[in-house]
């Protein structure tokens, strides 16, 4: 008698991913890859899905709200290729019964070279710089101008000791910063790296001429960096910002670079992006990013083994490495 095999899980990949984790997906599924890597509605996800058991989908979906409400009774699990899951309500995920799972640990390294870059490009000008040279208007070059602000031995503030704020950390030391942090929990001062914790997010602000936002998007943190907080950073303060762009008000973000109470901001999330606030474009003291912090092949790669490792853990039977529990 010839054992029937059961049927492979049937993986429904909403974008186009890696080649190496297409095709580690395809070996170990039935999976339904996206190779022309065509943007797929909401609708269009919601009604691929009936003829799958799970999702491997990313942050840059556009899902809106009440999607996993939506989603037919065949879906088990959701993979996210993020580490961030504000897009995902986990607690309705958790009252349908569909587990979701993100990618935390490998994309720290990535994102905290982009926290660096965002640093240093709001600072030195990289933005300004880089389009005077491209439109051939770099002139003479003069003693006071053109001019950029120091990096190197200034103060920062850490606003989320994650993984990722700890990662900042670690290269800010070697910018020879002065370090500070803000979030829920202290964390050991091995993992600080000797930052001075606040347990109050507004007691750390006049500490920083730098603010790094490394924090999670959650109903906690959502429009933190708003009037109240950048009026009681340092004047001539910089803003930058790796996590999720509703963590800052962008009208007092873009009011305050206006006025000259910051000197400049760092930005690669925001608000509704791609359609990013078109007043940013306007501003000459804001350095400018797409969304790119995760943005290498190695650490899409291993974010993509890491979406196929909890969904072949959960089919096993087991309990995923990265199963989400809280909001
Ligand atoms: C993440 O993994 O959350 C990155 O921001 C990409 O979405």
């Amino acid at each position: 008698m010839t054992a029937t095999k059961a049927p492979r899980p049937r993986i429904l990949a909403t974008r186009r991913m890696m080649p190496d984790v297409e095709q580690r997906l395809s070996q170990v599924f039935s999976a339904t890859l996206n190779p022309e890597d065509l943007p797929m509605s909401r609708g269009e996800i919601i009604s691929q899905a009936a003829d799958h058991d799970g999702l491997l989908l990313t942050s840059f979906d556009k899902l809106g709200p009440d999607f996993i409400g939506e989603l037919p009774a065949s879906i088990r699990i959701i993979a996210t290729h993020s580490v961030g899951h504000d897009h995902l309500n986990i607690p309705l995920a958790r009252s349908r019964g569909i587990a979701v799972t993100n990618t935390p640990g490998v994309l720290t390294d990535a994102t905290a070279d982009i926290a660096m870059l965002l640093m240093l490009g709001a600072a030195r000008g990289a933005s300004w710089g880089d389009r005077m040279v491209r439109q051939d208007q770099w002139g003479e070059t003069t003693l006071i101008a053109p001019m950029g602000y120091d990096v190197s031995g200034r103060s920062l503030g850490i606003l989320g000791m994650g993984r990722i704020g700890k990662a900042v950390a670690r290269r800010a030391i070697g910018f020879g910063m002065t370090l500070h942090y803000h979030s829920r929990n202290p964390v050991s001062v091995h993992d600080s790296c000797g930052a001075r914790y606040h347990r109050r997010f507004e007691d750390m602000l006049p500490h920083c001429h730098f603010l790094s936002i490394n924090c999670a998007s959650s109903s906690e943190t959502r429009g933190m960096v708003n009037a109240a907080a950048l009026d009681r950073l340092p004047d001539g303060a910089i803003v930058v910002n790796a996590a999720r762009g509703d963590i800052v008000d962008d009208d007092d973000l873009i009011a305050a670079l206006k006025s000259g109470k910051l000197a400049a901001a760092g930005l690669d999330v925001f608000r509704n992006e791609p359609q990013i606030d078109p007043r940013y474009r306007q501003l000459e003291n804001v350095f400018l990013l797409p969304h790119v912090g995760s943005a290498t092949p190695a650490t899409r790669s291993a974010m993509g083994h890491k979406c196929i490792d909890n969904l072949e853990a959960f089919f096993r039977g087991d309990r995923p490495g990265d199963l989400l529990t809280g909001e």
